[in-house]
């Protein structure tokens, strides 16, 4: 992992070519989460072909760069299109991008992305505040020798989605009058959806959204010593007794009317996590 650091050091310099500034807050904008990006004033916008070590989004519905700005009057910095797994990307690839936030000063990663539902009780379209995850990804950002300056060998998940900042998007949402439910989030792999066995079996095992991405990321961010706050956004419903055929355009309809929640939702949260309202 000393790589990681040596990778840095070259990324860095060439994001100071174009943004000075020092984020706050990491964000990682998931399907069809462009009202977020909308909010944010944008000061510098880099395409992540133009960094070094940067993988490139090969999903259509990811665009690809990085944004620094200001949203809600905090600094922050947003990735516009995110790396998966199933993609081909090796975990550490997937979550450069988070080691970089942190070089760059943020202390918190605030993640979202669109998931199926386990719990019979969602909605799509609805916003989950993520509690926890159960990484199914059956890979790991952190196997190989610890890097010690980065942080430590066997880095504790509690708190991982922490509570305080958890309750701070319940008061919110309770506020905004916008619905947040909360649960679980289960990743796999991808790139196929689901069976209506493995639906049955993630929602057994505790998950109450699924999906492929995220809990990368966040391992890593708590590696970093970095807090998190997630959110998913519900596209359909993963119910295997009564389960109905989905499309990504259809997924990604349903993602877009979230959008406008979403934005106010993580306008209004932003700077209350960052300590500033
Ligand atoms: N699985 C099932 N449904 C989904 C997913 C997934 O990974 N992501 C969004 N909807």
């Amino acid at each position: 992992m000393l790589e990681i650091r040596k990778q840095l050091e070259e990324t860095v310099p060439v994001i100071r070519e174009y943004y000075d500034g020092m984020p706050a807050i990491g964000i990682i904008l998931g399907t069809g989460l462009g009202a977020v990006a909308k909010s944010i004033e944008v000061e510098a916008e880099i395409p992540y072909e133009k960094l070094p070590h940067f993988a490139v989004s090969t999903v259509e519905s990811h665009a690809g760069k990085l944004l620094f700005g200001e949203l809600s009057g905090v600094p922050v910095m947003a990735m516009q299109g995110r790396f998966h797994y199933y993609e081909g990307w090796t975990m550490k690839q997937i979550t450069y991008p988070v080691r970089v936030m942190k070089a760059l000063g943020a202390k918190i990663l605030l993640v979202s992305n669109a998931a199926g539902a386990l719990n019979p009780l969602f909605r799509p379209g609805d916003i989950m505040l993520i509690t926890d995850h159960i990484n199914l990804i059956g890979d790991n950002p952190l196997i190989g020798k610890n890097d010690d300056e980065l942080g430590p060998r066997f880095p504790d998940m509690f708190d991982a989605y922490t509570k305080k900042f958890r309750d701070i998007a319940e008061q919110t949402a309770l506020e905004l009058g916008i619905r947040l439910v909360q649960g679980v989030y289960v990743p796999l792999s991808g790139p196929n959806l689901e069976t209506a066995a493995e639906y049955r079996y993630l929602r057994i095992i505790g998950g109450d959204a699924v999906g492929m991405s995220t809990a990368p990321e966040v391992i890593v961010a708590v590696h970093s010593g970095m807090k998190v706050l997630g959110f998913s956004v519900i596209t359909d419903m993963c119910l295997p007794d009564s389960l109905q055929p989905v499309t990504l355009e259809k997924i990604l309809a349903t993602a877009a009317t979230a959008d406008e929640k979403m934005a106010k939702l993580v306008g209004e949260v932003v700077p209350k996590i960052a300590g500033i309202k």
